[in-house]
């Protein structure tokens, strides 16, 4: 067994495949920029996951150069973390191979993400349905401990936690099986246009989702125009008051604060001046991202080379562990 890492070992990731919102940011990126001094950290723009679904040839790699300057515009730092694209580093399809010999149809089938994304579909593609071992490859790959993930992804680390057992089980302690980690509050950003949806990089709902990107106008102009519940009294009910609960949160993580404080603060408010202090606080907290995003956007060939360097550490991490797991299933090594 390789020794312990000193820090807890963290991976995530993010699919290139639309642009980064509210929900990516409060549920999972905000963690990853906080956890890079006190962990060992790895984060990838999951180029390969954004292939499960229809999308476009043309613009993959820009998207992935755009996920990627998003992220450092977050404040991922290249000298306290590795950022890097999945599909630069060839282990994560490797070790996917192999994992799915010990994954079951059974299990991947029941993926709710699976069956929601597969709906209506007239044809899925054998990736949609592999997806979550791709994730478990992505994970298991790096003897991850921890994985800062928003609540819609605990169903596919629960599903990475097991294939890893099954598979020391089957072929001896091999694999560090993982844990997820998510935020308190903030953990599944709701649609502002549909609080009963959760806010998403696939569903068309340009009002409902606020961009990281988004200009303090346009921020403004969608929290203000968020679908509240009936009653004026700002109280945090999910069941009952998805609409007004979905800000309170927002406002929550937006401040470093709780609910219940938030609900006090806004406590005999009208919706009015409750809507505009949330804006006001998502706007200062994504101020500082944008205008990072322009200064680096204005260096793409910097974001590569940053990526690149990103790759060759996490190759140097990914290896011995893909041999580890080629030793012991047996496969007979290359001379
Ligand atoms: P993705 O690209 O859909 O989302 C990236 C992260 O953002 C979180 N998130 C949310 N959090 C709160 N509220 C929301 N409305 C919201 N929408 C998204 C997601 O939970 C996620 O943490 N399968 C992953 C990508 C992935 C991955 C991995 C993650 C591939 N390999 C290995 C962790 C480890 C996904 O689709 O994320």
């Amino acid at each position: 067994m390789v020794p312990a890492p000193p820090m807890p070992r963290v991976f995530s990731g993010i699919k290139p495949s639309g642009e980064m919102h509210l929900g990516n940011y409060l549920g999972a990126v905000r963690q990853w920029a906080a956890q890079q001094d006190d962990h060992d950290a790895l984060y990838c723009v999951v180029d390969l996951h954004a292939m499960t679904e229809p999308f476009d040839a043309a613009g993959l790699g820009a998207a992935t150069r755009q996920t990627g300057t998003a992220l450092l515009a977050a404040g991922l730092d290249p000298a306290r973390c590795i950022l890097f694209v999945q599909s630069h580093v060839a282990a994560h399809t490797e070790l996917t191979w192999i994992l799915n010999c010990v994954a079951t149809f059974g299990e991947l089938r029941r993926m709710t993400q699976f069956k929601e994304k597969g709906k209506g579909q007239e044809s899925v593609s054998v990736g949609l349905f592999d997806y979550p071992v791709l994730m478990a490859a992505d994970i298991l790959l790096y003897d991850t401990d921890e994985v800062p993930v928003g609540d819609d992804q605990r169903q596919h680390l629960e599903l990475t936690r097991d294939v890893a057992a099954r598979f020391n089980h089957r072929f001896g302690d091999t694999l560090v099986v993982p844990k997820a980690t998510v935020p308190p509050v903030a953990a599944r950003v709701m649609d502002l246009q549909d609080p009963t949806s959760k806010m998403s990089k696939s569903i068309d709902s340009p009002q409902g989702t606020v961009l990281m990107l988004d200009p303090p106008d346009v921020v403004m102009k969608k929290i203000k125009a968020a679908v509240t519940d009936s009653g004026t009294d700002v109280r945090y009910d999910p069941a009952g008051k998805p609409g007004v609960s979905n800000l309170l949160e927002i406002y929550a993580a937006a401040t470093d604060g709780d609910v219940a404080e938030a609900a006090a603060e806004f406590d005999g408010q009208g919706y009015g001046a409750f809507k505009g202090a949330v804006a006001d606080a998502v706007i200062a907290l994504l101020g500082p991202v944008r205008e990072r995003y322009a200064a680096l956007a204005a260096d793409p060939g910097e974001v590569d080379r940053q990526l690149e360097q990103g790759a060759e550490k996490a190759r140097a991490i990914a290896g011995p562990v893909l041999e580890r797991a080629r030793r012991a299933v047996g496969l007979l090594p290359p001379v």
